[in-house]
């Protein structure tokens, strides 16, 4: 299966890649986590592309394909997570999946309205060590105490109402052509992100069962 999450930032794309990653050993692919150890690392396409990440804007397609092109393995089990963000980004996936001779499975749209996306985003922290999603009020980090091995615990910078907002109109702007583009190949599904995260990984495990549209 390779598959793909859409939906705005905040939908939950991380936190149920983490999920399938570990209850059906997915790999998970996240542009955003790749965008990061870039700039962290101080590379030369970290530097070309961290003006873009610090407006909140979409990085140049160019610099995304080479970033994660290289990474999808032919006859791995993956899941994208923040990719494609463009049609341009979407046809140049399909263009490489073909060149290997393998295809997408499914595309799963996680749709959630903005306010609940944006107090998802603010309380938002993660663990510096192992990368894993949480949040303050909706999935507790564990316990620092019982659990050293995964803090300590931080938040993003762009995790601001301010950069989400922003984020969001760059969202609307793009989605309806995406979601569009792998309706018109069969196999977009769509699964209602407001549930609990157990719920929601529940229904993307049922999206993936269900046969494609032809
Ligand atoms: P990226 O890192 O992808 O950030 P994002 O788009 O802001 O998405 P998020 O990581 O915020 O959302 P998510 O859906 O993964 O939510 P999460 O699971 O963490 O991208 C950052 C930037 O990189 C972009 O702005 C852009 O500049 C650039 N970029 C990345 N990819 C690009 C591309 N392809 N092209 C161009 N530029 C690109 O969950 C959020 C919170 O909600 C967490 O605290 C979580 O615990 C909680 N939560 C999750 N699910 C639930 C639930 N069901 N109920 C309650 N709480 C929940």
């Amino acid at each position: 299966m390779k598959i793909l999450l859409l939906g705005p930032p905040g939908a939950g794309r991380s936190t149920q890649a983490q999920r399938l990653s570990e209850k059906l050993n997915y790999l998970p692919i996240s542009t955003g986590d790749m965008i990061r150890a870039q700039m962290i690392a101080g590379t030369e396409l970290g530097r070309r592309i961290e003006s873009y990440y610090g407006r909140g804007e979409l990085v140049p397609d160019e610099a995304i394909l080479e970033l994660v092109l290289p990474n999808l393995e032919p006859s791995g089990r993956w899941v994208l997570d923040g990719f494609p963000r463009t049609e341009a980004q979407a046809r140049a996936l399909d263009a490489a999946l073909e060149r290997r001779g393998i295809g997408l499975s499914r595309a799963i749209l996680l749709e959630a309205p903005d306010e609940d996306v944006i107090s998802r985003v603010v309380g938002r922290r993660y663990s510096l060590t192992t990368g894993r999603v949480y949040h303050v009020e909706q999935d507790p980090p564990p316990d620092f105490k019982a659990r050293q091995d995964e803090g300590p615990f931080m938040q993003r910078e762009d995790d601001t109402e301010d950069a989400i907002r922003r984020q969001l109109e760059i969202y609307h702007r793009e989605a309806s052509i995406l979601t569009g583009y792998y309706e018109g190949k069969g196999i977009l599904a769509t699964v209602d992100a407001r549930k609990t995260i157990p719920e929601v990984t529940e229904s993307i495990l049922e999206a993936l069962q269900t046969p494609r549209k032809s």
